[in-house]
């Protein structure tokens, strides 16, 4: 059986709608690790998983629509920060499946700026044709979530039968199963290309991903080190949730809680100001990812993420094989246009 095809517990019959466009490239990164020293370094494009501009949260998506898809919802509710990726893509799967998108956006990051309020992400939302509404607290999750509910009985007295994807922790992780999957894409195409990794590297925000990849390894018997970037919040608070995550994940496919605490590992140096929010570190990793290999960042999760990539780079021994997963995040440049122009229009 190959590592494509194992079952991980239960997760071949969870409810799943197929909104990828296949399996995302693994590419090598040759210029950039000549530059840094002697490792190996690869780069997984999910930043090219194909639906409205890509990203991560299309693999995660497609066990939310499913379990939608199944339920008979004819609405999608869902809740994020102004230029949230994730928000942009439930949009777009949405009218993949004929469904209407019900979008709240939260206040969370400081920004007094209409172009950031208006541009990338919310601009998409728009052209796909989605309900925008706003709330004004950026941390108060169940908050946000409570007030999804509010919107959902609003819709229900209307004949809708909407479904929500809830913010805060407390729920079945759907998302992180598109995760546990993305372990075995990305196993099955190391040993397609004889690729023998140490490390893998991407961005901790909700920890779907990071809880998601980190199980489905365990699951297949790989004990490669997985490095979680924070971007949302710092690492002591980040390590419970990565352990709750990857307990419901057990719970959800009836399987073994095959991740341990010492398999956790966070670096939280990179978050910078907090969620959001930029400074030269995140210029300078963009402009590094560009200049090398041509890889285009994104300000909020994938240039912090790559930060912490480029120390475990710096740090790797002779021989070292690392990955770094891009999760996408790339239309958010545009919603943060002037902290970027004045970055690149400014001699390095
Ligand atoms: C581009 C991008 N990368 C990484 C993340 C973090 O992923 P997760 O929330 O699964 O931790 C997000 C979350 O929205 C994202 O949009």
């Amino acid at each position: 059986m190959t590592v494509r095809t194992r079952p991980i517990g239960k997760l071949d019959e969870m409810p799943h709608a197929r909104l990828m466009s296949g399996e995302t490239p693994i590419e090598e990164m040759p210029r950039l690790a000549a530059r840094l020293g002697a490792a190996r370094l690869y780069v997984k494009r999910d930043d090219m998983t194909g639906l409205a501009f890509g990203g991560n949260k299309v693999r995660q998506l497609e066990y939310y629509i499913g379990e939608a898809v199944a339920g008979g919802a004819d609405t999608i509710l869902i809740t994020g920060a102004v230029q949230s990726n994730f928000v942009r893509m439930a949009a777009a799967s949405a009218c993949k499946m004929g469904m209407e998108c019900h979008i709240q956006l939260e206040n969370r990051v400081p920004k007094n700026d209409p172009v950031y309020a208006t541009s990338g992400n919310v601009l998409i939302d728009k052209m796909l044709g989605a309900t925008l509404y706003s709330y004004p607290d950026g941390e108060d999750e169940a908050g946000a979530d409570a007030r999804l509910s509010e919107i959902a009985g609003e819709l229900r007295a209307k004949g809708q039968t909407p479904y929500i994807i809830h913010l805060a922790p407390g729920h079945p992780p759907l998302g992180a199963l598109g995760y546990v999957d993305a372990a075995r894409e990305l196993l099955s195409q190391c040993a397609e290309k004889d690729i023998e990794l140490d490390d893998v590297v991407l961005a901790s925000g909700s920890g779907h991903t990071h809880g998601g990849m980190l199980f489905g390894l365990r699951a297949l018997g790989c004990p490669v080190r997985v490095t979680g970037v924070c971007v949302r919040r710092n690492a002591r608070e980040q390590r419970g949730r990565i352990s709750s995550r990857c307990g419901e994940i057990a719970e959800l496919l009836e399987t073994e809680p095959v991740v341990e605490d010492g398999d956790i590992i966070l670096k939280d140096d990179f978050l910078g100001a907090g969620y959001g929010r930029v400074n030269d570190q995140v210029f300078d990793a963009m402009r590094l990812a560009a200049e090398t290999e041509g890889l285009i960042l994104d300000p909020v999760y994938t240039a912090k993420a790559f930060s912490g990539f480029l120390e475990c780079a710096k740090a790797a021994q002779e021989g070292q094989v690392l990955l770094f997963v891009h999760t996408g995040g790339t239309p958010a440049i545009f919603g943060y246009e002037r902290e970027l122009s004045a970055a690149f229009d400014a001699p390095a």
